[in-house]
């Protein structure tokens, strides 16, 4: 049994909530308390974190004081990034996995941006909101049950607002699609498709020499849909997830595992250790999500054969549909011809979200088309102006716990596995807030 917010938390909490307006106002110049500087703390600081360093140093009064990563290198590398962009040289913290701590006891620090391997993420992000920062945390913010609790409770507990960087929560498409499902276009959603479809076989889970990275490690030990977040991220506000509907139960199918020896024996033959070694995880997972409402979602981990990368968004209510695998959309009554596709391009730009109408001339040649940087934007206005991030504690949780939901379901042979209500019964009378502005 999981305690009770207590009133002033909740007055805490859903003022926050409120205040998301601020974060959005302030994305146009002269809003109030503009010019107030945001300091930040990164922890971790290698491809993705350096990534977002660089993005966050192009905002106007952001400030790093301090970064903390293990590998002196990606730190130097990080130090360097920031006294080139203009600022003094960060203080390194780099003392062991447990440095991380000594950054967050810092009292000039308003918030932590954690980009460091996924088992990381929750301890990290728990110290950081019990040292009184806001917290952005990298993709999934947690991997086990227990951990996905612990982030709800010691956000409630705090305070202190916790943002998953969900980042095609954002996407100029799928904000578009958003604006067409609020506008009724749609009409009631019933069912929604989504995948993560990217190999990463050769840079990411290994690296090109065939060495295990730490990725690769949870491969070999846990058969789950190790990565739905992207899936997800667009899919929970175009469903309510959280706010309205919710997770009732899943079940989740993995395939058998041929794709990683494939790969090792054709690259570097039969005999290489990581050819002959046996890894849990199956190569494509579909998992189904059963909501409260009685809706269904398809989504499907699939990032270790050889394949483009793909998401095959679809979205499906009771007068039409949004294929992003087409760029089609279809509604009846509307669409020209009868039963068949018009294309999305027109609708992306009627039903542009003033997110993306803000911010198109000044991101469009940033990470990921401009949405990472949309996506830290929000979060570093949120910090400034004290208010709720775009994506709260009980979205950023119920993204990451398809990660355990979905190996428990493997494990009992797809069996139906109930999705824990992380919002207490608050999804009945919460409101959408996500991109409301
Ligand atoms: N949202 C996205 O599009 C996206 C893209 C890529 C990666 N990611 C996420 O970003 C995270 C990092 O991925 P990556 O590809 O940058 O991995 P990486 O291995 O390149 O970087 C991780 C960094 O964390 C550091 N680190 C490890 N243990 C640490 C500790 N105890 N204290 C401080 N630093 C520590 C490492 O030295 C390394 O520099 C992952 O969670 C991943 O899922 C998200």
């Amino acid at each position: 049994m999981k305690p009770k917010m207590s009133r002033r938390t909740f007055v805490k909490v859903s003022t926050a909530a409120l205040g998301i307006g601020v974060a959005n106002a302030s994305l146009r110049s002269g809003a109030a308390g503009a010019d107030r500087p945001v300091r930040l703390g990164l922890i971790g600081v290698g491809r993705r974190g350096a990534g977002l360093l660089g993005i966050l140093l192009g905002m106007p009064g952001v400030q790093v004081p301090a970064i903390c990563d293990i590998n002196g290198q990606h730190l130097a590398r990080a130090q360097d990034l920031v006294e080139k962009a203009g600022r003094p040289k960060p203080e390194g913290y780099a003392n062991g996995p447990e440095d991380y701590r000594r950054l967050l006891a810092r009292s000039d620090l308003d918030a932590a941006v954690i980009a460091t391997p996924w088992d990381l993420h929750t301890p990290m992000a728990v110290c950081a909101m019990k040292a009184g920062k806001y917290v952005a945390v990298e993709v999934p913010a947690a991997i086990t049950l227990a951990e996905c609790w612990e982030l709800v409770d010691t956000c409630e507990q705090t305070g202190r607002p916790c943002m998953m960087l969900e980042n095609w929560s954002f996407r100029h498409d799928n904000l578009a699609v958003l604006n067409m499902i609020r506008q009724g276009l749609l009409g009631e959603i019933v069912h929604c498709h989504c995948a993560h479809s990217h190999d990463c076989l050769d840079h990411w889970f290994f690296d090109p020499q065939g060495n295990i990275r730490w990725g690769g490690e949870f491969l070999v030990k846990r058969n789950a849909d190790q990565y739905p977040t992207h899936s997800l991220g667009p899919v929970l506000s175009w469903m309510d997830i959280n706010c309205g509907d919710r997770f009732a139960y899943l079940t989740s199918t993995a395939t058998r595992s041929l794709g990683i020896n494939r790969y090792f024996a054709k690259k570097f033959g039969a005999e290489h250790p990581n050819a002959r070694r046996h890894y849990a995880q199956g190569d494509i997972v579909t998992t189904v999500v059963r909501t409260d409402k009685g809706n269904t979602i398809v989504i499907n981990y699939d990032m270790q054969l050889p394949r483009p990368y793909d998401n095959r968004w679809m979205i499906q209510g009771t007068q039409g549909l949004y294929c992003e695998a087409r760029q089609a959309v279809y509604f009846q009554g509307v669409s020209p011809r009868y039963h068949e596709w018009e294309p999305f391009g027109p609708y992306q730009e009627r039903y542009e979200h003033p997110w993306w109408k803000a911010l198109r001339d000044q991101a469009g040649h940033l990470g990921h088309g401009g949405t990472d940087h949309l996506e830290l934007r929000l979060f570093v206005e949120a910090v400034r102006h004290q208010t709720q991030p775009p994506i709260d504690i009980y979205d950023s949780v119920v993204m990451s716990c398809i990660v355990p939901l979905s190996e428990l379901s493997i494990a009992k042979g797809s069996a139906p596995v109930e999705c824990p209500d992380f919002t207490r019964g608050k999804w009945q009378t919460r409101k959408p807030t996500f991109a409301v502005v």
